[in-house]
C-alpha cells in the first residue's frame, strides 16, 4: 500500500481486530458444552491486545467472566467501566487485598492466612467478598496441595462472615503436551475432581485452559478459561475451531541501499554480502519487542513477498533483503505479523525463529508500538 495513508503511518504499529476477538470468543463459546460458562483471560493487557478492548469484545462474543493476573489489572478494567465478574488468578496479597475487595474482584486464596486477609479487608469495609480456592494438582505454582490443606482452608472460611467461596480451580501444566503430558493432565483432572468435591455448596469448578478446551471438552466442568485461543493462537495443532489471529503488526522501510559483495550488515558482522544486494532498513527492533534471538532466521513480508532479515536485529532497526522485491521503497509497509497478499507471518513463526512461544511474542510487543483497534464490521478505527 502506498500514498497519503502510508505517509501518516507511524514507524511501527499493531492493529487489533476487535471483531475477530469477538468472533473467536463466539466460536469458543459454541464449542464448549451447553451450560458451561466461559472465562476470557485478559491478563497481561489482554496478551498485548489491550485489556479493556479485549474484555469488551469477549463479553460481546459471549464470555461470562474475565480473568486477570493481579488486582491492578482488575481495577483497570473496573475504571474502564467493565462490570462483568473478574477473577484475579494470582494469590491474594496483603498489599492489594483491600483494593480487590473495594473493586468487587474475586480473589484467589490458597491458605487460611489468605482467607483471613480477605475477611479482614471485607469486614473493615463492611462488605461481602468472593473468593475462589486454588488447588495445586501438579503445576507446582500456587494452591492447596492436599485434602488436609484444603480442610484447614475450609475451616477458616467457616469462621469468616464476609467471605464467600464461589469457586475452585486448578491449572494444567502440560495439556498441550504429548501423550505423557495428557496422561499427567488426566491425573491432575482426577485429583481436582476429588479435592474440589470436598468443598460444600454450589461453586464454579474450573480447570480447562485453551489446550484442554480444544483437546478435552469433557474436562470443561462448570467453566473453561480461554486465553491464547481467544487471540487466535491455539497452543495445540488442532485449530478445528478456525480461530483467527487478531493482531497485525507492521513497520516501515526507512531507507534502501544497493551494496556490492563483501559488505557487512549489522552488529557483530554476522552477515556479509556475497553478491550485489538491495537492502531495506526497517523501523523495528528489539526495543519494539521484536526478539533479537530471531536474528539470522526472521523474515518479513514486503509487497506480499518474503524478505529475509540480514544480520543481527538492532534495538530500533533491522535490515531486510529486498534484492528480489524491486518495487520496495522507503515508506512502504513491512508486515511483521499478519497477512500480506497470499502469504502470512504469525506470532508462532516469530516464536519458532526466536526459540519461544506465541504468548511471549504477542505480549512483548513494545509500548512505543502504536496500537489501533479496528472493527471491520463497524468500519471504525480508534487510536490509543
Ligand atoms: C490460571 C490460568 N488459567 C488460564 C490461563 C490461560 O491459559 P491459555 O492462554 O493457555 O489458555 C492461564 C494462563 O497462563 C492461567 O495462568
Amino acid at each position: 500500500m502506498k500514498g497519503k495513508w502510508l505517509s501518516m503511518h507511524p514507524r511501527n504499529r499493531r492493529v487489533i481486530r476487535t471483531d475477530l476477538l469477538q468472533e473467536n470468543m463466539q466460536r469458543i463459546r459454541n464449542a464448549v458444552p451447553s451450560g458451561v460458562k466461559v472465562m476470557a483471560v485478559v491478563k497481561a493487557d489482554g496478551y498485548g491486545h489491550g485489556a479493556a478492548e479485549t474484555a469488551r469484545a469477549a463479553i460481546a462474543g459471549g464470555a461470562d467472566m474475565l480473568a486477570v493476573a493481579a488486582v491492578a489489572e482488575g481495577s483497570f478494567l473496573r475504571r474502564s467501566g467493565i462490570t462483568a465478574p473478574i477473577l484475579v488468578l494470582g494469590a491474594v496479597t496483603a498489599a492489594d487485598v483491600a483494593e480487590g475487595v473495594e473493586n468487587g474482584l474475586i480473589q484467589t486464596v490458597c491458605s487460611p492466612e489468605m482467607l483471613l486477609l480477605c475477611e479482614n479487608a471485607a469486614s473493615a469495609m463492611n462488605k461481602q467478598t468472593e473468593v475462589h480456592i486454588k488447588i495445586d494438582t501438579g503445576m507446582g505454582r500456587i494452591g492447596v496441595r492436599n485434602g488436609d490443606e484444603l480442610k484447614a482452608l475450609l475451616e477458616s472460611a467457616d469462621a469468616a462472615d464476609h467471605v464467600r467461596i464461589t469457586g475452585a480451580f486448578t491449572h494444567f501444566s502440560d495439556a498441550d503436551g504429548d501423550s505423557d503430558g495428557m496422561a499427567y493432565t488426566e491425573k491432575q483432572f482426577s485429583l481436582f475432581r476429588e479435592l474440589s468435591g470436598m468443598i460444600p455448596g454450589r461453586i464454579l469448578r474450573h480447570c480447562a485452559n485453551s489446550a484442554a478446551i480444544h483437546r478435552r471438552p469433557d474436562m470443561a466442568m462448570d467453566m473453561v478459561r480461554a486465553g491464547i485461543s481467544l487471540y487466535g493462537y491455539p497452543p495445540v495443532p488442532e485449530n478445528d475451531l478456525r480461530l483467527a489471529p487478531c493482531m497485525r503488526w507492521t513497520a516501515k522501510i526507512s531507507y534502501i541501499k544497493e551494496v556490492p559483495p563483501g559488505v557487512y550488515i549489522s552488529y557483530g558482522r554476522t552477515f556479509r554480502t556475497e553478491k550485489p544486494m538491495r537492502i531495506a532498513t526497517v523501523t523495528c527492533g528489539y526495543a519494539d519487542g521484536y526478539h533479537r534471538a530471531a536474528s539470522g532466521k526472521a523474515e518479513v513480508l514486503i509487497h506480499g513477498k518474503r524478505a529475509r532479515i540480514l544480520g543481527r536485529i538492532c534495538m530500533d532497526q533491522m535490515m531486510a533483503d529486498v534484492s528480489d522485491i524491486p518495487e520496495a521503497f522507503p515508506e512502504d509497509e513491512v508486515v511483521l505479523i499478519g497477512q500480506d497478499g497470499s502469504d502470512q507471518i504469525t506470532a508462532e513463526d516469530i516464536a519458532s525463529w526466536s526459540g519461544t512461544i506465541s504468548y511471549e511474542i504477542l505480549l512483548s510487543v513494545g509500548s512505543r508500538v502504536e496500537r489501533v483497534f479496528e472493527d471491520t464490521e463497524k468500519k471504525g478505527d480508534t487510536h490509543q
